[in-house]
């Protein structure tokens, strides 16, 4: 390493925020505040961003894509999106990556610069399309061909040529849960080379803006080698299109996917070496096949927010059974973390309010009627009732995958700054649940 690498700071590689620091009444502050005054005002549970880390994630990456001409960093909006984060990612400069009507419409409500924003998803319905195709020069990253014919004549009533990227599925597999895989053979994301270059003479032909292609292996991974071999097979792609069918392949979107560190064994690759290292390998592939370089696109999500948020809980009762386990609840679970459920997903958690020296283990389960709501099973804890636990790297995939289930209104997230907070999301009300409800006549 560097002098000037060794400088950079990779947030996805620490369990917390960047500002996670203790006050002298050993309570938990994040952004210079007091998690133990958050709670009191803005209730709990409670999710807090720290802008910073997201500054920190962000310049990371960008730092790592420096050694490359000609980039863009997006940010994959599924991880965490509400208008307040597409405006912290406008002063960036940086794009969104969306998948549905609600992601583009947040965006579009938060005046995100249309041509940044690129749209995924295996299963674009023509209104999600039409949303996209009004809104200006969205990119779109289509799936397959039945979606791309829905494009085409969508674009064709309105007269416009859309842009697109063709994703690739490459037929690599990462190492991570099988429910967050999508670059082997099987999975339901995207075409294969074969599909891509039998598609190739229909793409050339069409009245279309073909930006190049796309890839994304799978969420959580830890090991670089999956995402360098895929560069490789996009290269090889990229020499077929152009010599076969003249098609130039001007970017190249390598996905996201990097992980983070939930825990103290997980060992993520720090986001400034994924992304440099991705940019080395592109210059290195294109020039062997001779190609002039792409625009290098990133997207990831988790990386960049999910270290920085974390959810406080309090602690309500506790109990032993006659096994010897012993259960602590608290005040949320499965409904604003369905992870642990989902995908057996492991988190490090202590306590906010006071040191906790303990040398018994636990488990922590959720309010949710579901024998499955464990938040974390054995965790070394001694919390008592009114206790706040804080469980770290919920950032990421937590308000995303949150419900109302057993009628429970999501708490607030709350964005805190250099001593500053504010909701970026306000807590859901009693009347916000019933709000939808309707009672058919032939009831009254
Ligand atoms: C196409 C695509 N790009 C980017 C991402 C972001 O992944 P992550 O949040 O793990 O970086 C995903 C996540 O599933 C995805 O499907």
């Amino acid at each position: 390493m560097n002098k000037a690498s060794a400088k950079i700071v990779s947030p996805n590689s620490s369990i917390q925020p960047v500002t996670a620091v203790r006050n002298l009444l050993n309570h938990l502050t994040i952004g210079k505040l007091d998690c133990v005054d958050l709670v009191q005002k803005y209730g709990s549970p409670l999710w807090i961003i720290d802008e910073e880390t997201v500054h920190q994630s962000i310049q990371s990456c960008l730092a790592g894509l420096s050694q490359y001409p000609n980039s863009q960093l997006i940010y994959a909006g599924k991880a965490f999106l509400c208008t307040a984060i597409c405006k912290l990612l406008q002063n960036y400069n940086i794009g969104l990556d969306v998948v549905s009507y609600g992601e583009l419409f947040t965006a579009q409500t938060a005046d995100f610069a249309p041509d940044k924003i690129y749209f995924h998803g295996n299963n674009k319905s023509p209104a999600e399309i039409n949303l996209a195709l009004d809104y200006g020069c969205v990119n779109f990253i289509v799936d397959n061909e039945s979606e791309l014919s829905t494009i085409i004549d969508l674009a064709k009533t309105k007269n416009i040529k859309a842009n697109l990227m063709l994703r690739v599925t490459p037929d690599i597999e990462t190492q991570t849960h099988e429910y967050i895989k999508t670059g082997h053979k099987s999975s339901k994301f995207g075409l294969s080379v074969n599909q891509i270059i039998n598609l190739a003479n229909k793409i050339a032909a069409l009245d279309l803006n073909f930006l190049g292609l796309h890839v994304h292996l799978g969420s959580q991974s830890t090991k670089l080698k999956p995402y360098l071999d895929s560069v490789s097979v996009i290269a090889h792609l990229a020499k077929v299109l152009k010599l076969q069918y003249g098609l130039n392949t001007n970017q190249v979107n390598l996905g996201g996917g990097v992980g983070i560190k939930y825990n103290d064994n997980d060992n993520p690759i720090p986001l400034y070496k994924w992304s440099k290292s991705l940019a080395l390998e592109l210059k290195t592939q294109f020039e062997l096949q001779a190609l002039p370089k792409p625009k290098l696109i990133l997207e990831p999500g988790r990386a960049i927010i999910g270290t920085a948020g974390v959810t406080i809980y309090t602690i309500g009762h506790n109990k032993v059974l006659d096994n010897g386990i012993e259960y602590i609840s608290i005040d949320g679970g499965l409904a604003d973390n369905p992870r642990p459920a989902m995908y057996q997903a492991k988190y490090t958690a202590e306590l906010a309010n006071r040191i906790n020296a303990a040398n018994k283990t636990v488990t922590i389960v959720g309010k949710y009627c579901e024998s499955g709501d464990v938040l974390i099973k054995d965790i070394n804890l001694e919390a008592k009732t009114g206790d706040l636990l804080v469980v770290y790297g919920t950032g990421a995939y937590n308000y995303t995958m949150s419900s109302n289930y057993n009628r429970t209104p999501r708490p607030a997230c709350i964005l805190v700054k250099d001593g500053k907070a504010e909701p970026i999301i306000k807590a859901e009300t009693y009347h916000d649940l019933i709000s939808h409800d309707n009672i058919p006549n032939w009831l009254e």
